[in-house]
């Protein structure tokens, strides 16, 4: 049984939310034996499924296909999909017919859209269309032009303020969640303490409702840069690059296959084939 947004308003102040993206469908099936909260099918699909150098190219087709197969998996766990770049930023009828096409053709629960005040009518058309929306507040990598790169939000008086009433318009409009990415930890308390929404951090340190990262990060997956607010859980970069040369150099001196991975044939067989 999966869980709904009402469960996670009821767990705010009780229980923190554990949140991972996720891609494809074993990943899906991983998070969700591990009992992690929600995944997030996020548009950061372009930068570490696709290698795109941001996530401005991801279609609404990306994102269907990826949801469709992280749905498969997710048997328990609440999944959100992201919104990509232009498929609600034109206006809230474009939203709602993005967000309506995802949520038919993945199964999944709910929407995550970048942007604050200024989305706050896409968000309320959304959610009275009968589709739970998490909003996205802080660092909005979609916006990267405009903000000047991918920075921490929120350090001075001005954007700590309309960060302060970013958080209260998605609220208002019907978000159940805001998403805060890079937003200093003292920030991200105050908003959490102020909003009756659930706040969903991602670097914005300890006192959010909950965290979420995505999974190549957390498992040193990729060999990149990895940003600050990043904690590796394992080395599978090492791991797979370890198996990847074991197995080329075993091609190559033919100790693989072995017996154990060969299927036989009888010799009588074999000799009438001569
Ligand atoms: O796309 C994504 O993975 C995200 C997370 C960074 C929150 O939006």
């Amino acid at each position: 049984m999966k869980n709904t947004t009402h469960y996670f308003l009821q767990q705010k102040g009780k229980r923190r939310i554990s949140m991972l993206t996720a891609y494809d469908y074993h990943t899906a099936c991983t998070i969700d034996e591990a009992g992690i909260d929600m995944i997030l099918v996020g548009d950061s699909l372009g930068n570490v499924m696709l290698g795109y150098e941001n996530t401005l190219a991801v279609t609404v087709d990306d994102m269907i296909h990826h949801g469709k197969a992280v749905c498969r998996g997710a048997k328990n766990t609440f999944v959100v999909i992201d919104m990509p770049f232009m498929s609600y930023q034109g206006s809230a009828y474009d939203a709602v017919m993005n967000a309506g096409r995802i949520v038919k053709e993945t199964n999944c629960q709910a929407v995550k859209m970048e942007g604050g005040a200024e989305y706050a009518d896409r968000i309320k058309a959304i959610v009275e269309a009968g589709i739970p929306v998490v909003a996205h507040i802080g660092l909005t990598p979609q916006s990267f032009n405009t903000l000047g790169g991918y920075k921490v939000q929120g350090k001075n008086v001005a954007v700590a303020q309309k960060l302060l009433n970013d958080a209260k318009a998605v609220a208002e409009a019907g978000a159940f969640a805001i998403t805060l990415e890079c937003v200093p930890e003292k920030l991200a308390k105050l908003i959490t303490e102020q909003s009756q929404a659930v706040t969903i951090g991602i670097g914005a340190g300890k006192y959010c409702d909950g965290q979420v990262l995505v999974y190549q990060d957390m498992l040193g997956y990729t060999n990149g840069f990895t940003p600050k607010f990043v904690k590796k859980y394992a080395d599978l970069h090492q791991i797979m690059l370890e198996a990847f040369q074991n197995y080329k150099k075993e091609c190559e001196e033919q100790t693989f296959p072995a017996a154990a991975h060969t299927f036989s044939i009888d010799d009588e067989v074999m000799e009438k084939l001569y």
